[in-house]
């Protein structure tokens, strides 16, 4: 049985994980219209990564007697300055999200909820490689001295992900 503070707190989570979508879409959009089609690729790929959570908590909600619930998302950051400063916001907000799933776990142990708290062993798992994956990202930007050939080399590697 979960409880229905459970199931509004996976709700919560729900919209957590549709607003990372927004962000990273955002992000991707403003590496497009900058020219660097390899990190927008990048950043698409996350954003449908974004999706696919949000959708797994969905069906989860549904399956334990709750209903997905959506709520309002607010409009994400258009520009930023950099392709650094776009990473590092990047990572502050997968290292938010891991707060956020690192909550629902306790909770779901304080509830004595196995069934939840095993459905978001997943989401644990994802949030450390979510964090390496954005940290490699900057570590090589980091080794890189942000000359535009530089830039255009990581670029162009980023957008084999996509
Ligand atoms: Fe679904 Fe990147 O956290």
């Amino acid at each position: 049985m979960t409880s229905k503070n459970m199931l509004d707190k996976l709700n919560q989570q729900m919209y957590e994980e549709l607003n990372s979508f927004y962000i990273y879409a955002s992000m991707a959009s403003d590496f497009e219209a900058r020219g660097y089609l390899g990190f927008a690729g990048w950043m698409k790929k996350q954003a449908e990564e974004e999706m696919s959570h949000a959708w797994k908590i969905y069906g989860y909600i549904n399956s334990r007697g709750g209903k997905a619930v959506f709520q309002a998302i607010p409009q994400p950051k258009a520009d930023y300055a950099s392709v650094v400063e776009t990473f590092k916001a990047s990572l502050a907000h997968e290292q938010h999200i891991t707060a956020c799933i690192d909550k629902l776990v306790f909770l779901a142990r304080d509830e004595k909820d196995l069934a939840t708290e095993q459905f978001l062993g997943w989401f644990v798992s994802e949030q450390v490689e979510e964090e390496a994956s954005v940290q490699e990202v900057l570590d090589k930007l980091k080794v890189l001295d942000g000359s535009p050939s530089t830039l255009y080399l990581l670029d162009k590697e980023l957008g084999a992900r996509a």
